[in-house]
Formats: structure tokens, C-alpha cells, sequence
């Protein structure tokens, strides 16, 4: 008799507190996204019924969690919730030194203080906007060597978060001492939430021992990442997350975290290595920005629930869930003829906004438009990736990005499967109505991440 396989992945968890949404009309949205400069990050909460713009410090915490925090030891030096949070990070990262921040652009700040500087050139698959601008804040130059397949929306390669590893192979060659060290951000959010495999990795760190320098991973997303690993590299589909964990953390000599995403925080992050002279140096930044090293920048509660939370993502019924959850969208909109780049990442679904709004020009921001369009119709929040984020140059020009996406992030354990068929429909809904969005112009930005404050204005016709 052939086993049954139900087609419905349940969420393994049930509900045991809930927030309230504010149900918004149309025409609410409309004068509260003009109020807001068309800036998305400008809103009211309050005033967003789907809040997808990030998965970042917005997924709900378990009952253990929560059981966690009450738990959590205030002492200034040495906590016991220190011990805890420090025996959890090194159970998965066996690094020997780990040291704690208040989230990943802390950990960004001090590793590329201490690293980075003018003449550094520092690669990674994709650098995310926050490590972009701290190798940039401190002199070095940051570049991105993804493989080709990453930026084609349309490529259904496995692995769309791999390095490139003749592009990395010829830097090294060439600039081997002003490399401090190659960077993998796994998964790769900004190129699509996309994995990086193992053999990748493994060549990478192959390419960084021949030209000895060190390779760090930016590890938000591991988990999903090593589900990834097993679902699609061959022979992994037998092994634990954990091991696969485990394997990826030797492959590196550290890593920076934020303790946000994967580890179900609402805040957090850390950094990680084996080298004791760079650790003394992180630790002496440490101190003047964030806290003694038993605490970094966090409270004994926060270690207690990220200890918690990196014993529940590992757990495969909670990642199968998540990663087909996100699936469920993005294929759903694929169905729909709504160009979603695919195959779908783990924590989002990106829209492709370029194909979906052919009539608008990528220096007219098609991102932008979508994702007002998004909020507007259907009080669906999501953010611009693209030419808005990324279209400044190093001298201050602008440029189409290499894609124009939105994400819609998916918040953990947060959304029901009745508020993502919401969401798809609101997707239906905007591309009918496509044809008729208008380009935007910025009318006021800053010098430096101008996606989180710019104000826009829509063109007329
Ligand atoms: N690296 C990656 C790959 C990230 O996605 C993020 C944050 C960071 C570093 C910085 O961490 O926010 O704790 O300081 N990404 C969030 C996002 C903000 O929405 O994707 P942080």
C-alpha cells in the first residue's frame, strides 16, 4: 500500500497569543502612503495589514522562548544566560571566540573597523545593503562575484547564491593583499534569498587557502540554507540540519549574524572566529559600542531567547514548513503569470518588477511603483530592491541596479496560510492593474542607504 502524503503542509505550531490588524480601505492607504513621501519605511505600522517588508526581528517567539526570557540573568559580567547563549552559538558555530552584538550591522561595523580600510577590496557573493555601506564606511571597496545564473531572474539554478569562482580566483591573483578576507552571505537575500551549496563553499574556501586569505560567512539565513543543501545537493537528502550546520561553520574561519532572522530574536546578532588577535580587536570595539563581551549589546533575556530559537530552526518539520510556506507564494504568483524570480528563496518571495512594469524605466524606480502599488491596493508592505537601493555609485552617479525586485519578506512563524491567500490576491489584483502604475521621482535622499528616508513623488503622464 502506498503511503499517504498530505498535499497541505500545516504550520507545526498552534496559536497561543494574538496581535490585532487594522483593517484599512483603499482609500486610507492612498492618503497615508502620499503623507508618507511614497516611502514605504515611512509608514505607521498600524496603517500596514501585511507587513512583509522584512523577516527581520518581526517572527513570533515560542512559548519556550518567552519561558526563556524569564529566565534571563541581568549581571553585568558573566551571566549565566552568557553561557547559555555562548554554548548554543558554538553547538551549531564551533568558533572559539563569540562575541555578541545588538544585531548583524554591529558585527559588520567592528569586523570591517578592524579589517577594512582604504585600498581593501572585500568580495562576497552579494554583499546586503548594511555590509555594502560598512566596508564602504571604512575606505575598503566592496564587490559582488555571484555566479551569472543569480542575477537572471528566469534561471532555475539550484543554487543562485554561488560565488563566482573564476571572477574570485582573478581578484585573488591579482590583489591578494588587499583582499582582508572573502565574505558568502548565506542565504543570499539581496540577489533573491537564494542558497549557496556546500561544493561552492568548499571551493571557495579552496580558492581562500591558496592566496591564504580568510573566508567569513554573514550567516543570517543558515538554516534555510542547510535545508536547501539537503532538499537539492546531492547526497545530502539524509543528514541533519545540524551536521550540515556544523560542516559549513568548519568551512569558514567566522562569521557575522544576525541573531534576528534564523535565530527568532526580535534583536541580536553576533561574531564569531578562531583568530585570538582579531578577536582581541573586535572585543576592544566592543567595549566602546556595545557592551562587556558577556553581553555585547543585548540583555540576559535576549541571550536566553536566541539560545532558545537556535534549537527550534534547526528542527525539520519547522523548516519544511517554512521553506514550502514560502513556496506556497511565490508559485502561487508564478501560476498567475506574476514574474517572481525563482525558483523561490527561503524567507521571501521577490516580485520582478522590471518585467511586470515594462512601461516604466528602471531610473523611474518600477520597484517603487510596485510596491506602493502593493500597499496601496491592498495594504500589503514590501520593500524595493532594486535601483532605489542600489542605483547610487561610488562617485555619486546613478545607475539602473542589476534587477529591479520587491520582496516580500515572510516574517517567521508569523502569517497563517489565509492571510498568504490574501496576499496573492492582492498580487493578482496589482498586475491587472500594472499597465496604469506610474514611475516615481525622488524628491528629497541622503547620501548613503537613501531607501529608508527618501521621499518620492509619482510622474504624470
Ligand atoms: N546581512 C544580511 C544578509 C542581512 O539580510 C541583514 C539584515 C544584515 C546582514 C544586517 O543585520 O539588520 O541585524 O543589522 N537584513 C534585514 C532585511 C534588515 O530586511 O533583510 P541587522
Amino acid at each position: 500500500m502506498s503511503r499517504w502524503e498530505p498535499r497541505t503542509i500545516i504550520e507545526p505550531f498552534r496559536i497561543h497569543s494574538v496581535e490585532p490588524l487594522r483593517i484599512t480601505t483603499e482609500q486610507q492607504r492612498a492618503a497615508a502612503i502620499r503623507a508618507a513621501g511614497y516611502n514605504l519605511f515611512n509608514l505607521r505600522a498600524e496603517d500596514v495589514l501585511i507587513d512583509l517588508l522584512t523577516d527581520s526581528g518581526t517572527g513570533a517567539m515560542s512559548r519556550d522562548q518567552w519561558a526563556a526570557i524569564q529566565r534571563g540573568d541581568e549581571s553585568y559580567a558573566g551571566s549565566p544566560s552568557w553561557f547559555i547563549f555562548r554554548d548554543a552559538v558554538q553547538e551549531l558555530f564551533p568558533y572559539k571566540h563569540v562575541i555578541p552584538t545588538h544585531q548583524g550591522r554591529a558585527a559588520e561595523r567592528i569586523l570591517f573597523e578592524v579589517l577594512g580600510g582604504p585600498g581593501k577590496v572585500v568580495p562576497n557573493n552579494t554583499h546586503f545593503d548594511t555590509t555594502r555601506a560598512n566596508v564602504e564606511a571604512s575606505g575598503a571597496t566592496p564587490v559582488d562575484l555571484l555566479v551569472a545564473e543569480g542575477t537572471d531572474p528566469g534561471s532555475r539554478h539550484p543554487f543562485k547564491g554561488n560565488m563566482d569562482l573564476v571572477a574570485l580566483e582573478a581578484l585573488l591573483a591579482e590583489r591578494a593583499a588587499d583582499v582582508p578576507v572573502v565574505m558568502m552571505t548565506i542565504t543570499n537575500n539581496s540577489g533573491g534569498g537564494q542558497p549557496v551549496s556546500l561544493a561552492n563553499l568548499l571551493a571557495v574556501r579552496e580558492i581562500c587557502d591558496r592566496y591564504e586569505v580568510p573566508l567569513f560567512l554573514d550567516a543570517c539565513r543558515f538554516a534555510e540554507n542547510a535545508w536547501f543543501i539537503r532538499e537539492r545537493e546531492a547526497g545530502m537528502g539524509d543528514r541533519d540540519v545540524r551536521d550540515i550546520v556544523r560542516e559549513i561553520a568548519g568551512v569558514a574561519d567566522g562569521m557575522t549574524m544576525s541573531a534576528k532572522k534564523d535565530p527568532m530574536g526580535n534583536i541580536g546578532g553576533w561574531l564569531a572566529m578562531d583568530d585570538d588577535e582579531l578577536a582581541e580587536k573586535c572585543r576592544n570595539l566592543l567595549i566602546l559600542t556595545e557592551g562587556f563581551p558577556t553581553y555585547g549589546g543585548l540583555a540576559g533575556r535576549d541571550l536566553e531567547a536566541l539560545a532558545q530559537g537556535l534549537a527550534e530552526v534547526i528542527d525539520h518539520d519547522y523548516l519544511r514548513y517554512r521553506i514550502s510556506s514560502t513556496a506556497y507564494l511565490g508559485e502561487a504568483l508564478d501560476r498567475a503569470g506574476i514574474p517572481v524570480v525563482m525558483p523561490i528563496g527561503g524567507h521571501a518571495v521577490y516580485l520582478d518588477a522590471r518585467a511586470l512594469l515594462r512601461h516604466v524605466d528602471p531610473m523611474s524606480y518600477p520597484g517603487q511603483s510596485l510596491a506602493v502599488a502593493l500597499y496601496e491596493i491592498g495594504g500589503v508592505r514590501g520593500c524595493e530592491i532594486g535601483t532605489v537601493m542600489f542605483g547610487v555609485q561610488p562617485d555619486g552617479s546613478e545607475q539602473p541596479a542589476a534587477m529591479d525586485l520587491v520582496r516580500l519578506a515572510i516574517p517567521r512563524r508569523t502569517y497563517t496560510q489565509s492571510h498568504i491567500d490574501y496576499v496573492i490576491e492582492v498580487c493578482e489584483e496589482v498586475a491587472r492593474r500594472a499597465p496604469d502604475l506610474p514611475g516615481y521621482r525622488i524628491v528629497e535622499q541622503p547620501r548613503m542607504l537613501r531607501h529608508f528616508t527618501a521621499s518620492f513623488e509619482p510622474l504624470v503622464a
